[in-house]
């Protein structure tokens, strides 16, 4: 049961990948509001210890909650491999990860049961994405790789160019040739690296993007619970516990608008 219809979606994330969700809830959620939280002073993630990240995950959801949200939006697949559980069974919020969407969408998807996953090495240690997989499906083949530069080269802005055709080379050319015929792109920043990471896997592998899964399954879970706004004009507001206007600035090349004023908001 959701009070304020007009409270807004949580969404957080290291960075600026969990922008790549933001672009589905526009889509699919065109009048709910958001207030997307960007962890920037910590970004990357991906070489963090499990402790430390599941306390980032921890104070941004309990921040976002006291803002008044009415859902919660894990948009960051480190986050969600490391406390997804822990934060609903500790929220009363409806929280939603991105995980549980890009495995089921990866399992509908594959023709020859040879999946490659690719995330931050915390994702890939972690090993939610290869258990979930195989729990559903036993006979699935995995093949994972994680990517540490590419976060860095997403949050810089460099989405194209030789610096990320040879990163994605290198990640990519082995899983390649392992046959995957589905790629899941693990993590939220990755889905910016598309046009580079397709000209290594070529046409005939399918790449999942986690968003739309996501976001589709966030509009049903709102929907169940009477939580969905109907209409009305909505407001986003956006902050980064960093440098809040470089954040507005990457941001605002990934969404293609201005995102208006950022806030800096600490929790440390
Ligand atoms: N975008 C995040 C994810 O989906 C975190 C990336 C990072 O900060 O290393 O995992």
């Amino acid at each position: 049961m959701v009070n304020n219809l007009t409270a807004p979606v949580g969404v957080f994330d290291s960075g600026v990948g969990g922008l790549t969700v933001v672009l589905e809830m526009l889509r699919q959620m065109p009048n709910e509001s958001l207030l997307y939280y960007g962890d920037t002073a910590h970004v990357p993630y991906g070489p963090r210890e499990p402790q430390e990240l599941k306390g980032f995950a921890f104070s941004i959801t309990e921040h976002l909650v006291k803002q008044g949200c009415k859902m919660i939006i894990v948009a960051c697949n480190t986050s969600t491999s490391l406390a997804y559980e822990e934060l609903c069974a500790s929220f009363r919020i409806p929280i939603i990860g991105v995980i549980e969407p890009a495995v089921d969408k990866a399992l509908e998807t594959t023709k020859n049961m040879k999946v490659g996953v690719i995330a931050t090495s915390a994702t890939i240690n972690s090993g939610v994405y290869q258990n979930l997989l195989k729990q559903k499906h036993p006979d699935i083949e995995v093949f994972t790789a994680s990517c540490p530069s590419f976060v860095p080269l997403v949050e810089a802005g460099k989405t194209e160019g030789e610096e990320a055709e040879s990163a994605a080379e290198q990640y990519l050319r082995p899983l390649v040739e392992k046959g995957i015929d589905t790629l899941i792109l693990g993590c939220t920043h990755y889905p910016f690296l598309l046009p580079v990471i397709t000209k290594t896997i070529g046409p005939f592998i399918t790449s999942v993007d986690p968003a739309r899964e996501t976001v589709s399954r966030a509009k049903k879970a709102l929907e169940d619970i009477g939580g969905l706004r109907p209409e009305g004009e909505p407001l986003h507001r956006f902050c980064s516990s960093g440098d809040a206007v470089k954040f507005r600035e990457t941001a605002a090349v990934f969404l293609g608008r201005d995102i208006g004023r950022t806030e800096r908001v600490c929790l440390d």
